[in-house]
């Protein structure tokens, strides 16, 4: 059965469709990111305008990519939440109207869900084992920061979350505070390389006995750091900064594995995409046996094949 998925709950307005759930026969995504760089986070107003004017065009372009009419089309799957309203809206109604035009069923996907289902996805010539249930899902994104029990698709708990910033919005505020622009995640991996040092120590918020994460006070260290000496090195903090985002994310990330016998660690989001967030996932995955699936760059990204995906293994809504 082929999926065509709409992704359109922030900046990045996305088609794809994707055969049983897996395979990916087309991935096209349109974004409005650089207007808002200059603004240093994203504006809902130019992101849902941005959506309406590109909503037909990518998914026209996404059936051609597929090399499909509406024939072979099965079921649409839209995204309905969460994300800013006004950018929801545009895919939403967009779904609608096509569900309603072509006879088609129309599925509901929960955006944070598809995230970690992005580790199902296959692109045409690739051929590698698909990861076993039972797993836990580790979602870092600009909004999210999340951590799924996952006993199968329509079998998924949330075992905890952040309790105020997001892992990437935390990379996003730091770097506006290191004067690295935004997106700050990109930035900061880059500079972090340069500034590996055991001299800086941020606070790690372990948060014990909860599967909860909190990344605001970590911020607020940096801040304080930056203030308190003049001449810091800007590749240092950056470095200690990320380092103590990422053993959070790993000891919780492992830990949750343990306790709940998963067979496989699923990460999603576009902090998924941090070279060093991969390197320590992997060390630990390798160290206790688990089997750590993290999803090709593009498919970290907000996109529309893990809405697809995803989308195939739950009930059709009416419409
Ligand atoms: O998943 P995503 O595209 O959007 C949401 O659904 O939120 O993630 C965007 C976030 C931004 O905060 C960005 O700074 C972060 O992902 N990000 C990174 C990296 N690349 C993107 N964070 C750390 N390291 C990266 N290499
Ligand atoms: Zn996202």
């Amino acid at each position: 059965m082929n999926i065509l998925g709409i992704e359109t709950s922030c900046d990045e307005t996305a088609a794809a469709v994707v055969s049983d759930g897996v395979r990916v026969r087309s991935h096209v995504v349109a974004t409005s990111l650089k207007e808002h760089a200059c603004f240093g986070g994203i504006i809902p107003e130019i992101a849902s305008r941005r959506q309406i004017e590109s909503i037909y065009l990518v998914v026209s372009r996404a059936l051609r990519e597929a090399k499909m009419t509406w024939g072979p089309i099965g079921a649409i799957a839209v995204t309905t939440k969460p994300g800013l309203i006004g950018s929801l809206l545009v895919g939403v109604a967009f779904a609608r109207a096509l569900a309603y035009a072509t006879g088609k069923p129309l599925v509901e996907v929960d955006h944070i869900q598809a995230h970690w289902y992005a580790c199902f996805l296959r692109k045409a010539d690739d051929k590698s084992p698909l990861p076993q249930l039972p797993a836990v899902g580790l979602v870092v994104s600009g909004g999210h920061t999340s951590l799924f029990d996952i006993k199968d698709f329509n079998r998924v708990k949330l075992l905890g979350q952040t309790r105020d910033d997001a892992a990437g919005e935390s990379f996003d505020k730091v770097a506006r505070l290191l004067n690295l622009g935004y997106p700050g995640g990109p930035a900061i991996d880059r500079l972090a390389k340069e500034g590996v040092n055991q001299q800086i120590r941020f606070p790690r918020a372990q948060l014990e006995n909860s599967y909860d994460f909190s990344f605001s006070g970590l911020k607020t260290a940096v801040l304080y750091y930056t203030r308190q000496h003049k001449n810091f090195s800007v590749p240092q903090v950056a470095y200690a900064f990320q380092d103590s985002v990422i053993s959070v994310l790993t000891a919780k990330a492992i830990q949750a594995c343990q306790r709940k016998k998963a067979k496989s660690l699923l990460v999603g989001g576009g902090v998924a995409a941090n070279s060093a967030l991969r390197l320590s996932l992997q060390q630990a995955a390798r160290r206790h046996h688990i089997s750590l699936h993290l999803p090709s760059m593009d498919f970290c990204l907000d996109n529309a094949t893990m809405i697809a995906g995803l989308g195939y293994w739950f009930d059709v809504a009416h419409h």
